[in-house]
């Protein structure tokens, strides 16, 4: 059950440098390249004439050739060559839309007459000057539904992330979870505590004292198709928590994009935009390989889930209250699946 009309998250531009990516997207295989004049194109990863996988070619001038036969293919699905082969009866293939935006190249699996760029979401922080971005790419083999549960409900963090940004207190503050329209937020508020390791480095990084109590907060906001943007942060107690003056605190954004594969598998592209010490690069890198080392936490676990919910199909599941996020988020996304399917049915 995915919504396809909509834009996902479906590569970055180092992937299709200079090649083709082959990447399944919502149970659609594509194929993404550049064109000739360097814009993406997106294609079915199908070539017509015996059926090979266009990405396991070669792009030639803005070209797709296949590397079976040498069938080429432009950026609009149409073959425009094939060795010795008129190729004027050869059936084109399925193109998508594709957009390069933020430093995404974005994707859209379902009707391309519906396909507005305009709704792709605005990203405030993307190629700002006053924000830095580090991240990246796991594919983990689970249901997209389950990790938006997981990102929208952090009390696994004391379990799961014990050693990061774990710690008792997160339970003991119960979250609150709103739904606006298609929006789900969910937020967490600490008070007086000691900042986890994780953030105890960020303040570190920033010239501020990492042992005195601070006031913490995690706001998870969902939007569709599976779209999770966390603030999250810390700020020395008594300075205003959420609201403190940046001086007084440490912040970012934990940006993840959930690209559905299959039924039970995902694209995760993961990141985290931050507002301070922007040019420092090292630490760029040291936030990303401390944020990849704690998602690959959740990806041992999403997968091990994933296998039992396969295992037991019809064993039912709790809902409690800290699952509140996720479960409206899946509201929304139901209501609008079968919103774009009645759509469907009544075009057809
Ligand atoms: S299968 Fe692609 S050219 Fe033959
Ligand atoms: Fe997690």
């Amino acid at each position: 059950m995915f919504l396809k009309d909509t834009w996902y998250v479906a590569c970055t531009p180092d992937e299709i440098e200079g090649k083709p990516l082959g990447r399944q997207i919502c149970g659609e295989r594509m194929v993404f390249f550049r064109d000739a004049s360097g814009s993406v194109a997106a294609l079915e990863d199908f070539c017509p004439h015996r059926g090979a996988p266009l990405s396991l070619g070669t792009v030639r001038n803005g070209q797709l050739v296949c590397g079976y036969h040498g069938l080429t293919m432009g950026a609009e699905g149409k073959c425009v060559s094939m060795p010795c082969q008129r190729v004027g009866g050869i059936p084109a293939v399925r193109r998508y839309p594709a957009v390069e935006r933020y430093g995404f190249i974005w994707v859209w699996p379902g009707d391309a007459d519906k396909a507005d760029p305009a709704a792709i979401p605005h990203l405030e922080w993307a190629g700002h000057p006053d924000w830095a971005y580090g991240g990246g790419l796991y594919h983990v083999k689970c249901d997209y539904r389950l990790m938006i549960d997981n990102l929208m409900d952090l009390t696994h963090e004391t379990y799961v992330h014990a050693t990061s940004i774990g710690q008792p207190e997160i339970e003991e503050a119960p979250p609150a979870t709103k739904v606006n329209g298609d929006t789900v937020t969910t937020s967490r508020f600490m008070h007086g505590i000691l900042p986890p390791p994780f953030w105890a480095a960020a303040l570190r990084a920033k010239g501020m004292a990492d042992n005195v109590p601070c006031d913490r907060w995690q706001i998870c906001h969902f939007t569709p198709p599976s779209h999770v943007m966390i603030e999250v942060g810390v700020a020395h107690a008594g300075k205003g928590g959420y609201d403190a003056d940046a001086s007084d605190k440490a912040s970012s954004i934990v940006v993840d994009f959930i690209t559905p594969e299959t039924e039970t598998s995902i694209w995760y592209f993961w990141g985290m935009a931050r507002s301070f010490a922007v040019h420092d690069a090292a630490l760029t890198d040291s936030l990303r390989t401390g944020q990849g080392k704690i998602f690959a936490e959740d990806l041992e676990m999403l997968e091990a889930q994933q296998r039992n919910l396969l295992a037991w199909p019809d064993r039912p599941l709790l809902k409690l209250n800290i699952d509140a996020g996720g479960v409206q988020s899946r509201r929304v996304l139901e209501r609008l699946i079968n919103e774009e399917r009645a759509a469907s049915a009544q075009a057809a």
